[in-house]
């Protein structure tokens, strides 16, 4: 097998230490090398790799976009790069693990995505990794929904979401959560007309494109979900759950603020409320209402703010 490492900085020499064996390196690939060798291996261009025969290219170097770029211009195959510096900030670039787990095997492969930054989530005890076609939605809000969902091992309670519409976020939860009973909260005809007023039409009406039978049908898991239709907080008369995990999308200040004061006093201790939208210039009212309800109570909730398109904050109870 040709294994060929591209990068000779610290990043190379930690997969050395850590991982892999020098004796499985081919040569070292570096666009700018600073020597012709690196711990005693040769080191080649690119262009000089893109005519020699390899199966696997372990990518060292976080500069991901530009060697993808470069590789592409070269005709060098990307199914055959592995990149080992993927992390929550770029997108996850391995075309394939396949490729990998092919010629290093798939313990191995294990072993390295543990022993370097994230590029493929660990499974953990309750449930798979979400798929690369449902990351590019909004990589950060994801792979962050992952991450919190493997720290609910051993946190009681159920899923949640209010603000289902089509159920995409709801998707991801019940595939995460597979284990865990998902309430869906939604009008599943839009907003309340009365609280959505002032607000464009095509904004309100586009919200009424959904329908519970679709969410439902969409889901993996759907027999772990439990619909609740209609108009929030009314929707959850009677209902004494406690809650492990919370995603609140429901985009207008009443209803925000209707679902904090709901939910958040039935979360288990260690569990997530996602309150998505909170940085969102076009919706100041999600954070009005965390504000509102966080001067009832007299104090700033634990929170962390996410980098995700639509800028959703973690409260942590
Ligand atoms: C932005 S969408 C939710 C998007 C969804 N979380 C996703 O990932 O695609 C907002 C949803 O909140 C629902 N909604 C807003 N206020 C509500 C309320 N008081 N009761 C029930 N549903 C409500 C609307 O019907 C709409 O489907």
């Amino acid at each position: 097998m040709e294994i060929y490492v591209y990068g000779t900085g610290c990043g190379a020499g930690d997969l050395i230490d850590s991982a892999l064996p020098l004796e499985k390196v081919t040569a070292f690939v570096d666009s700018r090398p600073m020597s012709d060798s690196f711990l005693g291996r040769p080191v080649i261009l690119p262009e000089e790799l893109a005519r020699r025969r390899y199966d696997l290219i372990l990518v060292t170097s976080r500069q991901a976009e530009a060697i993808t770029l470069h590789c592409e211009s070269l005709g060098i195959d990307p199914n055959k790069l592995f990149f080992l510096k993927n992390h929550a900030a770029l997108a996850d670039r391995n075309r394939c693990y396949e490729t990998a787990e092919q010629v290093l095997g798939a313990d191995f492969v294990e072993k390295l995505c543990s022993s370097q930054r994230l590029i493929r989530t660990p499974l953990w005890s309750e449930g798979e990794p979400l798929p690369a076609s449902e990351l590019e939605g909004d990589y950060v809000r994801l792979k962050t929904l992952e991450a919190l969902c493997r720290e609910l091992d051993g946190i009681p309670g159920a899923a949640a979401e209010l603000g289902v519409y089509k159920g995409g976020f709801a998707r991801c939860i019940n595939q995460l959560l597979p284990e865990r009973t998902l309430y869906l909260f939604d009008t599943f005809e839009g907003f309340d007309p009365q609280e959505a007023a002032g607000y464009g039409e095509g904004f309100v009406s586009a919200h009424r494109n959904t329908a519970a039978e679709q969410v439902l049908s969409a889901l993996p898991h759907p027999g772990m979900a439990v619909l609740r239709p209609g108009l929030f907080p009314a929707s959850a008369a009677g209902l004494e759950v406690s809650f492990a995990l919370v995603s609140l999308d429901v985009d207008l200040e009443e209803s925000t603020l209707a679902g904090l004061r709901w939910f958040l006093p039935r979360m288990s201790p260690g569990g997530y409320l996602l309150l998505h939208d909170y940085n969102s210039p076009r919706l100041p009212g999600v954070k009005a209402a965390l504000r509102r309800y966080e001067a009832a109570c007299g104090q700033r909730l634990h929170a962390v703010p996410l980098c995700d398109v639509n800028g959703t904050l973690v409260l942590s109870v």
